[in-house]
């Protein structure tokens, strides 16, 4: 994967991803979707043929604009949208050396996320698929990062079990087939990366967390303290991260009353390992008890190291495939949407021009328009 990364002037971090296994299609019978993702703080498009083929893969990061805040700030986000989209589309077509004539479908994340900032994808696919008639298909954003998994593992079909774990969701999945995705677990209280990202905080490192809590723990020691693991008898594959993030709190406010130092990277490196346990277990288990061979893992905190690791080492230990996406396609991008937007829009999936943003959309609530027939 080869990456061409420019700081803009404003502190937006340009990216066009390359991977190495991507090439053209024969044209004949292809679907080339033009995808858009912008529900939280990365403007993102990208064209994807036949749903696993990425032809280019625009990401506009506002990562270091939020940074200063500790948090994203919705209305930043939005505003930073409406200024980049249509220079990221523009990059998008062009990398892919087509122009909208050449797209058959718009695809767009219209859920979960920040209403204000979904709006301007939303509206963005809208007009394109107004002013030129193609289809225009909204997509989950969770099953999106699900479906990252297929462009990087040409060889992946559904069933199988994905363990989802982002900033706002954490959720243990059976993907049965495509678009027919089943709960079987989620959490309780914070989703993982929220976790991460609140710990990293009170600890000092700042934001994002994720990945400044996987850089500090390689320096840790994982068995300096005990945190707990949270187990939920009557429902064994949810999750419940806030208790652990409750004890990491208290063990702060206990160093800091007998005036000790914390020690930043042994707490990040023995938080991290109790919730990445907790990931690996009940996605092994889930694979064990429903009979499945496959495990792919989605999502932000999908490229943490040590999730990637221990997973890796107890699926060939139990053996079960593991797969996963690189790590800038676990994080937000829209070759995902775009890969999803294709096995939606094969099942004839269509949205009108009255599509809205859904900020609380929820895996496997999605609304379906109309449903064209195969196509
Ligand atoms: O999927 P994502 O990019 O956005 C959402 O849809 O939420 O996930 C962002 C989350 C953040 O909470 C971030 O801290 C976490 O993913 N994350 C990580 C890592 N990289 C990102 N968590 C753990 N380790 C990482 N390396
Ligand atoms: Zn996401």
């Amino acid at each position: 994967m080869q990456i061409d990364k420019n700081v803009e002037k404003d502190g937006v971090i340009f990216m066009s991803v390359k991977s190495d296994s991507d090439g053209v299609g024969d044209g004949s019978g292809d679907v080339t979707i033009l995808a858009i993702e912008s529900s939280c703080d990365e403007t993102a498009a990208a064209v994807v043929r036949n749903g696993r083929e990425v032809l280019s893969n625009i990401i506009s990061s506002q990562i270091a604009l939020h940074t200063v805040y500790g948090g994203v700030v919705p209305e930043i986000a939005s505003r930073k949208h409406v200024e980049k989209i249509n220079g990221c589309i523009r990059a998008a077509l062009d990398e892919a050396h087509l122009t909208l004539e050449d797209i058959d479908v718009i695809a767009v994340t219209y859920g979960p996320g920040l209403v204000g900032a979904l709006l301007v994808g939303v509206s963005e696919a809208k007009a394109i698929s107004f002013a030129t008639g193609k289809p225009l298909i909204g997509v989950h954003h969770i099953e999106g990062h699900i479906y990252a998994n297929f462009i990087e593992n040409k060889e992946l079909e559904p069933p199988f079990v994905c363990l989802v774990a982002s900033g706002g969701h954490s959720h243990l999945v059976i993907v049965r087939d495509y678009g027919e995705i089943e709960i079987i677990g989620q959490t309780r209280d914070d989703a993982a990366g929220e976790a991460f990202d609140k710990v990293a905080r009170a600890i000092g490192l700042g934001y994002p967390g994720g990945p400044k809590i996987d850089k500090a723990a390689r320096e840790g020691n994982p068995d300096a303290y005990s945190f707990p693991r949270a187990q939920i008898p009557e429902a064994k594959y949810d999750f419940s991260f806030s208790g652990l993030k409750s004890a990491v709190l208290n063990l702060i406010n206990q160093d800091r009353m007998q005036g000790k130092e914390i020690n930043q990277a042994d707490i990040a490196a023995s938080f991290q390992k109790a919730v990445v346990e907790v990931l690996v277990d009940h996605s092994i288990e889930a694979c064990r008890e429903y009979g499945y061979d496959k495990l792919a893992i989605a999502g932000g905190v999908a490229s943490n190291s040590l999730l990637r690791e221990q997973m890796e080492k107890e699926c060939a230990a139990n053996g079960i495939k593991f797969y996963r996406p690189s790590p800038l396609l676990c994080t937000d991008n829209a070759a995902m949407i775009g890969a999803a937007g294709y096995y939606e829009y094969k099942k004839g999936v269509r949205f009108g021009l009255d599509m809205n943003a859904v900020p609380n959309l929820s895996l496997g609530s999605r609304e379906r328009r109309f449903h064209a027939g195969k196509g």
